[in-house]
Parts: C-alpha cells; sequence; structure tokens
C-alpha cells in the first residue's frame, strides 16, 4: 500500500486503493491499523455508489441506522446536504443549513450515543469552489499537551454529552421533541484509553459538564483543558475533491466544517458511522 502523510500530528493519505475491489481480510486490517495509527485517512478518487460505500464500511463493523430528524434517517446513510429535493440551496434559517451550522463546531460524531461511534466514512459528492473543507483536531496529541497534574485530575472524570445542548447554542428550537426524547444525555469518559498509541481526550460540541462538579467548576476544568488545546499545530485540514473518501476515528479526533465563502454552491456529502463495540464508561 503506498501511502504519504499529511498533517503533523494526524492524517494519512493512501495513494492506491480502489475500495471496490478489496476481497481479503488483510486490507481491511492494515486500513484499520493505518486508522487506529493516523487517527484519518484519506482515499481520493472513489468515485462509488451508496451500495459501494455501505459495502466497503461494513468491513469495519456494524453501522449505525442514520437517527430521527437527519436526513437519511432510518438507513445506514446520513446525506449531509445544503440544497432541497429540487436543486434549490435551501434559506440561512432553513433546519438543514441550521444543523449545518451545528456541524462547524468541533464535535465526535455519535458521542451523544451510550455507546458512541467507532468511525465515519464520509464521501464527497459535490463540493463548493471556495471553502467547505472539513478540519480535524487530534485528541491524542491535545491530551499530551497537558500538564501532568491536569491530566492525574482528569483521568478519571466522567462528562454528561447531550445532543440538545450543542444544537441549543445555534437555536433553541433546533432540536425537535421528537429527537430530545430519542436522545437523552449519556455518560461518557473524559479520557479515553482503549487506543494502543495512547490517550485521548473525548470533548466536543455535544460534551455539556463533568458529572458530580457545579456548573462553574465544570466550565472552569474544561476551560482549563481546551486552554492548552493548540487548534493550529494539532490539526489537519482537509481540502475536498470530488470523490475524496475520508475515513475518521471518531474516539480519536474531533471535526468541523468550514463555511462554504463567497457564493453559495451546492455541496452533497454522504456519510456511514461504524458503530462502537463498547460504551467508553463500560457500564453496558
Ligand atoms: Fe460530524
Amino acid at each position: 500500500m503506498i501511502t504519504s502523510k499529511l498533517g503533523d500530528a494526524i492524517g494519512l493519505e493512501i495513494n492506491d486503493l480502489d475500495v471496490t475491489k478489496i476481497s481479503d481480510k488483510e486490507t481491511i486490517n492494515k486500513i484499520s491499523d493505518l486508522l487506529s495509527e493516523f487517527s484519518v485517512v484519506v482515499i481520493r478518487n472513489q468515485n462509488i455508489t451508496d451500495d459501494e460505500h455501505i459495502k466497503f464500511s461494513e468491513n469495519f463493523g456494524t453501522l449505525e441506522l442514520t437517527k430521527v430528524g437527519t436526513d437519511g434517517s432510518g438507513s445506514k446513510l446520513i446525506i449531509l446536504r445544503n440544497f432541497d429535493e429540487n436543486g434549490n440551496i435551501v434559506s440561512p434559517t432553513d433546519r438543514q443549513r441550521l444543523n449545518n451550522l451545528a456541524n462547524q463546531e468541533w464535535h465526535s460524531d455519535s458521542s451523544f450515543k451510550k455507546i458512541p461511534s467507532k468511525m465515519s466514512i464520509l464521501s464527497a459528492k459535490m463540493i463548493p469552489s471556495l471553502g467547505g473543507n472539513t478540519e480535524f483536531l487530534s485528541m491524542r496529541a491535545s491530551y499530551n499537551a497537558l500538564p501532568q497534574e491536569l491530566k492525574l485530575k482528569i483521568d478519571d472524570k466522567i462528562c454528561w454529552h447531550d445532543y440538545s445542548h450543542g444544537r441549543s447554542k445555534i437555536d433553541p428550537n433546533l432540536v425537535t421533541p421528537e429527537e430530545k426524547q430519542a436522545l437523552p444525555p449519556v455518560k461518557q469518559k473524559l479520557v479515553l484509553s482503549d487506543n494502543k498509541h495512547g490517550k485521548s481526550l473525548y470533548l466536543g460540541a455535544h460534551c455539556r459538564n463533568v458529572d458530580g462538579m457545579s456548573e462553574n467548576d465544570s466550565n472552569a476544568l474544561l476551560a482549563e483543558i481546551n486552554s492548552y488545546i493548540d487548534t493550529e499545530k494539532f490539526i489537519y485540514s482537509h481540502v475536498w475533491e470530488p470523490f475524496d473518501l475520508i475515513m475518521w476515528d471518531n474516539r480519536a479526533v474531533l471535526h468541523r466544517a468550514t463555511p462554504i465563502k463567497g457564493k453559495i454552491e451546492k455541496r452533497l456529502m454522504v456519510r456511514t458511522t461504524v458503530a462502537g463495540q463498547t460504551s467508553t464508561t463500560n457500564e453496558c
């Protein structure tokens, strides 16, 4: 497999792969190992159908079914787009656009689920000429950058992750009662240690507060942690090309979309999400 490194802390490009032609377990294991080590894997020129996307993704585990209130609900695909079924760009106040805005906050997909996802696999179908990048932030490098006493202080901490929390910052009415009921807050470890390449922080927009601490103390602790996260050094920012396929480890990076610049052009991405096998708190 021919590969090249992307960011300083994370990111690897595989240069000689057609994901529709993989038939052996060895190649899948190799990709899994590369993802585990580099957290983000980019495979260019994969003009794949939705079925091929699903088939490739299922090599890595069971796929999550898309939650209520999201385009693709009930299927194995999440459709991320900024236009309606007639091809018209939706208005800035449209729910779809507001959800896209929420995706511009650092987050980990599905951290609001009791068993959060293992990885996401995103395929670019239509991309704007300028902006609309996806940025990835290494949570392993972020953990390593913390002073020793802070590491000791947070190693056993548990946080509450709540889908409504992040979305409410964009618009208090963005989360529907149906979504609220389907997605109650869940507990997640603040520091994950199950990766053989080291510990990582588990934070992001869905992280509401540290369990067992007052609101002030919790906010202060999260702010202290964030003050050590270098959002320049620990980032890989991906400029999309059509038919790029990107896989990322949701338990080792946060990600966010950047705004589209200039005239708003259509953006269409399709994602699968590979479910994790265990909760982070070992409560299941
Ligand atoms: Fe996301």
